[in-house]
């Protein structure tokens, strides 16, 4: 079942090789973060690239409903003049982030220590995941929350009046809940004071910096320690948002399990924070060039020349790594399907609170797709069948999640039978232009 709209089943098959260029859309979190920002800086933050899915569109309705002026000028070209730290108006009306914990989790940070009240609510996805693990540390600044059982939405936030700094050691390696520690800690006087033990993707801090904020990060026995002195005035900033990583990973898999594939992907993050599928994939025995590395967009990038590999084998995974690449073990485990050998991936409990349970979600559609898989609450086991093994032909649930559905849409093009997908239509959250552009390669994707 889709979030909003209409279901959209999906197809795919086995193709002919990938060729071409594959320029994938804006970073998700890049964006929301440029539109939030920006509505907390007083004057025009100019965004360009900015990913125009879904997900993102609602995070710039929400930010309208603070009262930031946000304008789209041209396809990616936007505009937020933005309202201040502190400046946040309350919204009239409840506010729908759709499909989004980033929008849900870093927005709640957003408006958590200005004194006004905000309802939130979101699609039959969302109002599963836990918002617990950020409306905890917002209640230690004088935040309060109101939702279902569970800590879940629908919720109301009442925004704390007299909010203090805080000083809160992640219990999850979670970028969304450091970043709304920090958002909040922006409208709080004093330092407020963020530890992580393992670091998670660092786009929150470098944009704090590059937007005036005085923030420092020392890395500690404890690990890593973000310290954000409070009631800055935010700079606007003109922001390029450089392409996403996560989005990248569709066509850099599919282009090393379809035969014959040779594609360039220009401009993949190479931030250590975001690049932990990459490092995997060439562990594996991917066939993977990383030319032209440069910075875009404040981000080192370089351009992947991907080809198709057909003797890649299954690896041990490092526990450590999966924030580096928590959103792409999904696509990960059908590359794995396709490789000789079992595939280990440990430490991956986080994904059983994302869009969907994507453990369950993949295990279950591996499984009918003919491939063997074990799982635990923390771990999945893919036992690859190696290249062109896949049997396929079967129809797998998506369960409201985009990442499901475009990483099963991709195991069919190199599967012995069609792969079908129930409901294509969440892709629209953060990948838009992923039928066009997979369809421009020589992938045989049809709707229906
Ligand atoms: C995101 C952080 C990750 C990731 C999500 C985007 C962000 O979530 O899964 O797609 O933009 O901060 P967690 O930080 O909760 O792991």
């Amino acid at each position: 079942m889709s979030g909003h709209g209409d279901a959209q089943p999906m197809k795919s098959r086995k193709s002919g090789a990938l060729k071409g260029v594959a320029e994938v859309p804006g970073d998700k979190s890049i964006s929301h973060r440029s539109l939030i920002f920006g509505a907390m800086a007083v004057g025009e933050t100019r965004i360009t690239g900015l990913l125009e899915g879904q997900d993102v569109l609602d995070t710039a309705k929400a930010m309208r409903a603070f009262g930031a002026t946000v304008t789209r000028l041209g396809e990616g070209a936007w505009t937020v003049n933005g309202v201040g730290v502190g400046g946040f108006q309350e919204p009239v009306d409840v506010l729908d982030v759709g499909n989004s914990g980033t929008g849900a989790r870093l927005i709640m940070g957003t408006m958590a220590t200005t004194p006004i009240t905000a309802t939130f609510t979101g699609d039959a996805s969302l109002r599963k995941r836990p918002m617990g693990r950020v409306t905890d540390p917002l209640s230690l600044f004088g935040t309060r929350a109101y939702g279902r059982q569970g800590g879940r939405l629908p919720m109301t936030i009442v925004g704390a009046a007299n909010p203090v700094p805080v000083r809160y050691t992640l219990p999850v390696a979670s970028a969304q809940v450091k970043s709304a520690i920090l958002l909040a800690g922006l409208n709080a006087p004093g330092e407020t004071v963020v530890i992580e033990k393992e670091p998670t993707r660092d786009h929150s801090e470098r944009m704090l910096l590059g937007f005036g904020a005085k923030l420092s990060v020392e890395k500690t026995s404890e690990g890593h320690v973000i310290t954000l002195t409070g009631q800055p005035e935010l700079r606007p900033q003109t922001v390029a948002v450089p392409r996403d990583p996560s989005s990248a990973a569709f066509p850099v898999c599919a282009a090393l399990i379809v035969e014959g594939s040779d594609i360039l992907v220009p401009g993949v993050s190479q931030n250590l924070t975001r690049n932990g599928l990459y490092l995997t994939l060439v562990e594996m025995g991917a066939d993977i060039e990383f030319q032209n590395p440069r910075e875009e967009g404040g981000e080192p990038v370089a351009d992947l020349r991907v080809r198709f590999s057909g003797n890649m084998k299954g690896i041990e995974v490092p526990p450590e790594r999966a924030p580096s690449m928590i959103d792409e073990y999904p696509v990960l485990s059908v590359v794995a399907s396709f490789a000789k050998g079992k595939t280990v991936m440990r430490g991956v409990k986080e994904l059983r609170v994302k869009e969907s349970d994507r453990i369950d979600a993949m295990a279950r559609g591996l499984e009918a797709c003919g491939v063997r898989v074990e799982e635990d609450e923390d771990t999945l086991i893919v036992h690859g069948l190696g290249a062109g093994g896949v049997p396929g032909g079967a129809v797998c649930a998506t369960h409201i999640d985009h990442r499901i559905a475009m990483s099963f849409l991709v195991c069919g093009l190199a599967s012995k039978a069609p792969v079908a997908v129930d409901d294509g239509s969440p892709i629209q959250t953060s990948f838009p232009i992923f039928e066009g552009l997979m369809k421009g390669l020589g992938a045989e994707i049809e709707r229906g």
